[in-house]
């Protein structure tokens, strides 16, 4: 069978949310007093594994792992592995702040991951320290480099453009992606949770990032796509290419394809609307039948909403829930 929503958009990708906890607090991403949930309201690593399945025996073919950071997530290595056991599942990606992989890498790999987006938002140590309130960068590009020297395919940097804050290291940025052969996306910054900054004040779209760009290099745009909302150009002369998620410039939500699941088992239908419903309780009251929460999750394609309603002179966030939560 194949899911399919009330739009006709076929959806064959679900984005998993492992844990809201993560080691970073990324100004744009989270408060600096983050409440985390306790442990008894996250679903069960057996859980996820089961919901899983399930999307997968109604036609997904592409799971993202997110967070919060997955990597914290205590023995988060059983589900990589048994995610890479199901023969039906196409592709398997991750989500990560790159700093546990010096330690993870390997164990990815293993697990037959097909991409990983790594988020890097400033390569001046300060400057990362002030973005990620808590990171360190040195560990951070040591991860980097790790995963690419043993072999880890399809590496991509996913980065938030801030003005005034990282709109000065773009091309930094760039050429370190151009140096390791990989793609780097930026992705416009979106209002979700409350954060220390204005959004408007950081806010910079990306046609102005783009117009920024082809000052410097040559690019040509070209019509590669990962299944996701990038835009794709290739940098002339190298191996690297430039994605951009625009959410706000270009409304991307015709061609949809994807419902998340939060840490806590909350299906939502999409990542700006509040839209949801909620899977752990049939999971729990069902543990032996699928069939209930099939047909829950058939019955939410009704709901899922035509698109995300972000607008930034609002001033208030598009959704009080942080990305954490959600999954990005
Ligand atoms: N707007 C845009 N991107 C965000 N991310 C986290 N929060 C936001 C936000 N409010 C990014 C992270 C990560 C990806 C999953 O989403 O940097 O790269
Ligand atoms: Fe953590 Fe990613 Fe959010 Fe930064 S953006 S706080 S690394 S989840």
């Amino acid at each position: 069978m194949q899911l399919t929503d009330q739009f006709n958009r076929k959806i064959n990708y679900i984005r998993i949310s492992v844990t809201d906890r993560c080691d970073f607090r990324c100004i744009y991403c989270m408060s600096e007093q983050m409440k985390f949930l306790p442990k008894k309201e996250l679903l069960t690593l057996e859980e996820i594994n089961r919901i899983a399945s399930i999307f997968i025996s109604m036609g997904v073919e592409k799971i993202r792992i997110t967070g919060g950071e997955p990597l914290v997530r205590k023995n988060i290595d059983t589900l990589f592995n048994n995610l890479s056991k199901n023969k039906d599942l196409k592709e398997l990606t991750l989500t990560t702040n790159a700093s546990q992989l010096m330690k993870k890498a390997e164990m990815l790999k293993a697990s037959g991951i097909e991409r990983i987006n790594i988020s890097l938002d400033s390569l001046n140590p300060l400057n990362f320290k002030k973005m990620t309130r808590t990171g360190d960068l040195s560990n951070v590009l040591d991860g980097i480099e790790h995963a690419i020297n043993i072999g880890l395919k399809q590496i991509k940097l996913n980065t938030v453009i801030m003005r005034g804050i990282n709109d000065h290291e773009i091309f930094d940025l760039i050429e370190f992606a151009i140096k390791k052969n990989i793609d780097i996306s930026f992705i416009e910054e979106m209002p979700l949770g409350d954060t220390a900054f204005s959004r408007k004040s950081t806010f910079t779209s990306n046609d102005e990032i783009l117009k920024k760009i082809k000052t410097n290099y040559l690019i040509n745009k070209i019509d590669y796509r990962t299944g996701g909302p990038a835009e794709y150009w290739q940098i002339l002369g190298t191996k690297s290419r430039i994605g951009l998620i625009s959410p706000h410039s270009h409304n991307f939500c015709e061609e949809c394809n994807r419902v998340r699941i939060s840490c806590k088992g909350e299906l939502f239908l999409c990542l700006g609307q509040d839209d949801k419903i909620e899977l752990m309780p049939l999971l729990r009251e069902y543990p032996n039948n699928d069939q209930p929460i099939k047909d829950a999750i058939l019955n939410s394609m009704k709901i899922k909403p035509k698109s995300h309603e972000f607008n930034l002179e609002q001033n208030k966030p598009a959704v009080v829930r942080f990305m954490s939560h959600t999954g990005g």
